[in-house]
């Protein structure tokens, strides 16, 4: 990967600047500079590795060089309500599952609030983070990891839940930079749909876990059990406990667990 193969991988496509580092903290960070610099809609900036990759409720990730994706999009959304944010996370998921299936015929599941799994492993995170001046919504960085080959998935995650990469289960080598077009490309087509019906509708069908019964865990602890019924409107997801009362559980720095 280098600043020119990427520029030509992106060059049809509409986004705004593109930076390119084969070595960088978190694209996030860099993508949050650009945003309050005022830099245009839809940049991109990718790196090779990062040194200080995060993700989400403030654990890292781990981006060694020339194994991962790791790449953040800038955005400036018109509608300002704090629910959309939460959105975010489900247009970087549903794109990233959608170039899975379009590239490599690959089914992708997502465990929401917005982990891309293939084969139930988790293949794939995404971090949205909104950035404000005053109380008025000035951007939102989408950053995407994605494991694409063997180095790329951490040694220590099987513990949290079980992970893998885009070459493990596909059995042969992939084009990161194919793979990013075709991610970008989702993410432009995709975000004119954020929060109507047809977008809830392709990012409910690909829900994994649905109708089977989990725990949502909070800071490590389970803080509600029940079946995964579906996605509101906002992005939450809607359980159903052992009485079929339903429950909305927003996003925030929750996750779920299978139990079955
Ligand atoms: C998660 O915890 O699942 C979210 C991981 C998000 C990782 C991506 S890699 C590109 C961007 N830069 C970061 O520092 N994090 C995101």
């Amino acid at each position: 990967m280098n600043a020119t193969a990427l520029n030509s991988a992106l060059q049809d496509l509409p986004v705004g600047e593109v930076h390119y580092f084969a070595s960088i903290g978190s694209t996030n960070d860099f993508a949050a500079e650009r945003i309050q610099a005022g830099a245009s809609p839809f940049s991109v900036v990718v790196a090779d590795e990062q040194t200080r990759g995060r993700g989400r409720g403030g654990r890292g990730w781990f981006t060694p060089p020339g194994a991962a994706l790791a790449f953040s999009m800038l955005f400036y959304p018109q509608e300002q309500p704090a629910e959309r944010l939460a959105l975010f996370g489900g247009l970087g998921a549903l794109a990233v599952a959608r170039a899975f299936e379009e590239l490599y015929r690959l089914p992708a599941a997502i465990k929401w609030p917005n982990d891309v799994l293939l084969g139930d492993a988790k293949t794939c995170g995404v971090l949205a983070e909104a950035h404000w001046e005053g109380s008025r919504l000035k951007g939102v960085v989408l950053g995407i990891g994605v494991n694409v080959t063997p180095g790329s998935v951490p040694p220590d995650t099987a513990l949290q839940f079980p992970a893998t990469c885009v070459e493990a289960a596909l059995g042969r080598r992939v084009d990161r930079l194919a793979l990013l077009r075709a991610v970008v490309a989702a993410l432009l087509a995709e975000y004119p749909r954020l929060g109507g019906a047809g977008f809830l509708r392709d990012w409910q069908a690909r829900l994994a876990f649905r109708d089977r019964r989990v725990q949502i865990i909070d800071a490590g602890v389970a803080v509600q059990e029940g079946t995964i019924a579906g996605l509101m409107p906002d992005g939450r997801l809607q359980l159903r406990d052992s009485s079929g009362q339903l429950h909305r559980i927003g996003a925030g720095e929750l996750h779920l667990r299978p139990l079955e």
